[in-house]
């Protein structure tokens, strides 16, 4: 299989601190693979995964998903692109509350030629594949973070995306949230053979991937693969490593 993403001699510094968060970073992230980011906190991970989702520029290199170039897209093409081919999942969900959870997974179909009457099936199949199918008409404050957060999977799917990039996706969650929004992210990956980069700083949520990526100082500087391993093997293998490398120094 190829690869989804290609990220080639990435390169970014900010105005103001004038320091390089991203340093020729270069990697790719093979078509149907799920992979972690691991790094100490200000390494660059959510200003990587920022980058390649097109929200955020950066000075040089290049970034490639699916075969297009999104370096040479305007920002409308970019927004276009991202809108059917990325979903995107934060750490604090980013569900708009004065939304339901249904109206919520629906707004990225807003612009798109569909029979309202669609909605309430298209909402209710992504919803029954996550366990929330009762819910959709409560707000955000009316569910548990767990709960918001498969909402917010649902609604980075609903456009049925090629690739998730997730930014820490269990950083709020306890740790019953946690493997249940784990398991829908392997479902994702395993059922549905959608892509995912997700950044973590959590042991046990990387050890749900086939690859862990280490990153420091904007640099790849290991990968620490799972080869058929069984998930607590895999856990074991990524903490032995984690503290010979002293990640997070
Ligand atoms: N808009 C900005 N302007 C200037 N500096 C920024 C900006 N955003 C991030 N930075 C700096 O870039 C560096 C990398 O930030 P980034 O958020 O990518 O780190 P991170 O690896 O995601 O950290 P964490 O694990 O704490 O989330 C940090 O030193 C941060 O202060
Ligand atoms: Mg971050």
């Amino acid at each position: 299989m190829g690869n989804m993403i290609e990220v080639i001699n990435l390169t970014k510094s900010y105005a103001k601190s004038g320091k390089q968060i991203l340093n020729n970073t270069t990697f790719d992230v093979e078509a149907g693979g799920f992979y972690a980011v691991m790094g100490s906190s200000g390494s660059g991970k959510t200003t990587l995964l920022n980058v390649i989702g097109g929200i955020d520029k950066f000075d040089s290199g290049d970034i490639t998903i699916d075969d297009v170039r999104i370096s040479v897209l305007n920002r409308n093409e970019m927004a276009d692109f991202r809108l059917n081919n990325v979903g995107i999942v934060y750490q604090d969900y980013n569900l708009i509350d004065c939304l339901t959870l249904r109206e919520n997974i629906l707004l990225p179909l807003h612009n798109k030629d569909i029979d309202p009457s669609e909605f309430i099936i298209v909402s209710n199949e992504v919803a029954i594949k996550f366990g929330i199918e009762d819910i959709l008409d409560r707000y955000p404050h009316e569910v548990s973070g767990g709960e918001q957060q498969r909402a917010a999977i649902c609604r980075a799917i609903i456009n049925q995306p090629k690739v998730v990039l997730a930014d820490e996706p269990t950083g709020n969650l306890d740790s019953k949230s946690t493997t249940t929004v784990m398991q829908c992210f392997e479902k994702l990956n395993k059922e549905e053979g959608i892509t995912i980069l997700m950044v973590t700083h959590d042991l046990y949520t990387a050890s749900y991937c086939d690859k862990v990526v280490l990153f420091k100082d904007g640099m790849i500087t290991g990968n620490l693969e799972r080869k058929g391993m069984n998930r607590n093997d895999f856990y074991k293998y990524i903490l032995s490593e984690l503290e010979l490398g002293e990640i997070y120094e």
